[in-house]
């Protein structure tokens, strides 16, 4: 052990407590042991460190701290510099703010555009989402913060997250949920990662010993520390038994006293404990240390430039015609929406910053050579007709020669804690930009949405700029490709359906049951769109640029590719060039094509570069179920190098070797995998994939602890069910206002063993107990836990903590 000389002088009681959050945020601190506490704050795109009361739902006010664009946005750069960068600003304010663990990025797949958390999330790809996190952990460690990437693993959906069992193959497992936290751990070297809420096949993400222990460890060699998601902690000795070092947030000493237990009981070996306490020390006494003479201010200045040059690599031009864009000096310009106003730069939930400053389109056009002939909100945010605003809009658009219509996803369309039910944005502003559309031919688009969308109004547009929610300076950045002062750069980095139907997931997700099935297996995104061929509307990877980009001179061998990129037209400009990698013929079912490489290149007009993209561990591999390892399937690849997943410039062809004769898969009982036409694989054949029989994922019988508060639903007693009609009119009414209540959605979707998780001490697990027997009807039996329970609980604390303070 590295710390053997602390470790030797802990008590059991002590090591036991040290596993647990002391509070909200903190670690535990031992003075006697001079063990310092560390801090951990959200989050991914900005410092939420807070003041006073601390939540984990983005509900009390933190510091200011600067607002960078989102991860969703940030992928669109497809600039692993620029993440790096990000990183470096993320972890100078970290460190300024005293803050030691920066809780993210988050790294989960969108599996469909429906889930509330994708604003937060880079990719519907492994790949790109797994550089760009590599990229974040690098910049952010590289100023002594230890960045955890979350939520692992198989995060997808946060209907009843904390209550969810994720039912998915291996090969998926590796090849889409996992592949992207690899890459963080092993090029980015992260030092710590945070457990999801969720169950992945029918174990809790932080007691997943094949997660955390045989693949995390021992495959990826991570030698930092496992950090549970903020109450995602089920059985704390499990946990520690799997490989997971802290329970967060605050447990109160219950869980110390669980750990005590399960030694005693030979459920855990005490090895298991001193090995998660000596990962944990060092991870402590590091982090100490790099704080000793840190820096407590931050340039605000130069980091909300950072923030703005970021928004600015990151926006998507979706469509230009008849060269709109960029606007002429002095066009005469009707500035129209609510977004121009009251900015959509940053979404709902933990990951919410309290920004240094925001601009707005509003005040900051006053700067561009543009005559604006007035604004208006246009729509109200709320979804609430406002003829007066839509006339005033209307009359504004009549009298200018572009229109720019700011306009996007509400606040409430899109959370921590929900999943969207629809692709739609408010039917307002539909009606609104028709009737602009009308008004004038020349109208232009600039979205604000953390997510796809659907948009059968796109051709309304002459141009449209998706913004994605763009940070604390994103009206300045939009400006700025609006008027040409920057050329636009950034690609999607997830596919935009026509229409929600059209998504792989679209019978499977969310699921309502215990278990989501994830039947699709990895059509995932773009992989499921180009396998089935299904028409998209703008595909993976798209996005225009004021100038034009000729690709020539591929050569491919072993080793790598390299080609040569040339900006053919008039203008200085950047291109991401993506290469994908495809076996036509075979044996093993796999995606039409999949990225496994890219590379940003910056050129002045006429310019032209050559550029080579070295093939890695990743190029070729499958995960082959039947040897249980990665394997290459031998044949010839064809290499594919595109501006998009569905514009392919250059072909090459590389021969491989193959490493197994053993095949997974009997092809004639996965004919839909073998077709990429999964939207509704029937129970034999996911079995078969699966190797296992599909695990029954119906509520019957009773609640347990881990069932989520929703599911009060089926309570028997009808005080519960009372309970829970009244947290579901809650949620409506919340839902009807606009405005997301996390409180009662976190609650909504929480489990009940979550109470003795996330209260400091107040509540224990016997008094759960109770309180689920309650539940389930028996109410004096459960009372009577509740209230013996309550008693049990503060005298074992209060002898704890006096045990602690000798
Ligand atoms: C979220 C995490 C976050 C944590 C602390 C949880 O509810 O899932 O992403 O880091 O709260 O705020």
């Amino acid at each position: 052990m590295k710390h053997q000389d602390i470790l030797s002088k802990m008590t059991l009681e002590e090591k036991a407590a040290f596993l647990s959050g002391k509070g909200e945020w903190e670690t535990r601190d031992f003075e006697r042991l001079g063990i310092p506490s560390i801090f951990c704050s959200d989050g991914p795109h900005g410092i939420r460190k807070q003041a006073g009361a601390g939540d984990h739902l983005g509900l009390n006010a933190s510091f200011p701290a600067t607002c960078f664009p989102t991860a969703a946005t940030i992928a669109n750069s497809w600039d692993t510099a620029l993440g790096e960068e990000l990183g470096k600003t993320l972890g100078e304010e970290a460190m300024a703010e005293g803050v030691n663990v920066l809780l993210g990025p988050g790294l989960n797949i969108k599996r469909s555009p429906l889930c509330g958390r994708n604003f937060e999330y880079f990719s519907e790809d492994p790949y790109l989402a797994g550089k760009m996190a590599a990229s974040y952990v690098r910049g952010i460690q590289s100023k002594g913060v230890y960045a955890c990437p979350k939520h692992f693993a198989v995060n997808s959906q946060e209907l009843r997250r904390m209550a969810m069992n994720a039912v998915v193959d291996e090969r998926t497992l590796r090849e889409i949920y996992l592949t992207g936290f690899e890459i963080a751990v092993k090029e980015g070297g992260a030092k710590t990662i945070m457990s999801a809420y969720n169950e992945v096949n029918g174990t809790y993400a932080n007691e997943n010993k094949h997660l955390l222990k045989e693949i995390l460890r021992d495959e990826w060699g991570f030698n930092g520390i496992v950090i549970t998601d903020w109450g995602a902690s089920n059985d704390h000795a499990l946990g520690v038994a799997a490989g997971s070092n802290l329970e967060m947030p605050n447990p109160g000493l219950d869980s110390a006293r669980e750990l005590i237990e399960a030694v005693g009981s030979g459920k855990i070996s005490m090895d298991d404990v001193d090995a998660r306490v000596d990962e944990l020390l060092d991870a402590v006494m590091t982090l100490h240390a790099n704080a000793k003479n840190r820096k407590e201010q931050f340039d605000h200045n130069a980091h909300h430039a950072v923030a703005r040059k970021a928004s600015a690599e990151s926006t998507i031009l979706l469509k230009n015609e008849d060269g709109i864009l960029p606007l002429k000096r002095g066009a005469k310009v009707a500035v129209i929406g609510d977004f121009a106003f009251v900015p959509r730069y940053q979404g709902a939930g933990s990951s919410l910053v309290n920004p240094t400053r925001v601009e707005t389109i509003s005040e900051m056009i006053k700067g561009y050579d543009l005559q604006v002939v007035g604004m208006s909100r246009g729509y109200a945010r709320n979804g609430k007709e406002d003829a007066a605003t839509r006339k005033e809009a209307l009359d504004l658009a009549q009298r200018a020669d572009i229109v720019l219509f700011f306009f996007g996803l509400n606040e409430d369309s899109e959370s921590e804690g929900m999943d969207r039910t629809h692709m739609r944005i408010p039917q307002n502003q539909i009606e609104l930009l028709q009737e602009l559309g009308q008004a004038n031919p020349n109208l232009v688009g600039i979205i604000s949405a953390g997510s796809a969308i659907e948009m059968p109004w796109h051709h309304y547009f002459k141009a449209l700029l998706h913004c994605y929610l763009n940070g604390q300076a994103g009206a300045g950045a939009a400006l700025d490709i609006l008027t040409g002062r920057v050329n636009p750069s950034g690609k999607l980095s997830e596919t935009i359906p026509r229409r929600l139907e059209d998504t792989p997931v679209y019978r499977y997700y969310p699921s309502r049951e215990r278990t989501s099935e994830y039947r699709e297996g990895p059509y995932v995104g773009y992989r499921y769109y180009d396998t089935a061929q299904i028409p998209v509307l703008y595909p993976f990877g798209f996005g225009l640029s004021y100038t034009t980009f000729e690709y020539s001179e591929l050569t491919a061998s072993e080793a790598g590719i390299s080609f040569t990129i040339k900006n053919t037209g008039t203008r200085d400009g950047a291109e991401v060039a993506q290469v994908y990698v495809a076996l036509p013929d075979g044996k093993v079912f796999r995606p039409a094509k999949e990225l496994k490489g890219f590379a940003k290149v910056f050129l002045k007009a006429g310019e032209s570069q050559k550029v080579v993209i070295p093939f890695d561990d990743k190029t070729f591999r499958y995960y082959n179920v039947k040897t249980n390892r990665w394997e290459v399937e031998g044949g010839t690849y064809s290499i594919m190098v595109g501006a998009s997943s569905a514009d392919i410039r250059l072909t090459a062809q590389v021969k491989k070797a193959g490493t197994t004769e053993t095949l997974p898969y009997e092809k004639e009982q996965l004919p839909a995998y073998y077709t990429g036409k999964i939207e509704n694989v029937g129970d034999k054949e996911f079995e078969a994939l699966l190797g296992r029989p599909i695990p029954d994922g119906k509520w019957s019988g009773l609640l347990t602890k881990n069932d989520a508060m929703c599911q009060m639903y089926y309570a028997k007693s009808g005080l519960a069910r009372f309970a829970y009609n009244r947290l579901t009119a809650m949620k409506k009414k919340a839902d009807e206002s606009g405005t997301p209540d996390l409180n009662t959605l976190f609650i909504y979707n929480m489990p009940f063993r979550a109470m003795a998780k996330m209260t400091n001490g107040a509540v224990s697990m016997e008094m759960v107990e109770g309180i689920v027997n309650i539940v389930n009807g028996h109410f004096f039996k459960g009372i009577g836990t509740v209230i013996g329970g309550f008693f049990r609980n503060s005298k074992k604390n209060k002898a704890y903590e006096n045990g602690l303070r000798k």
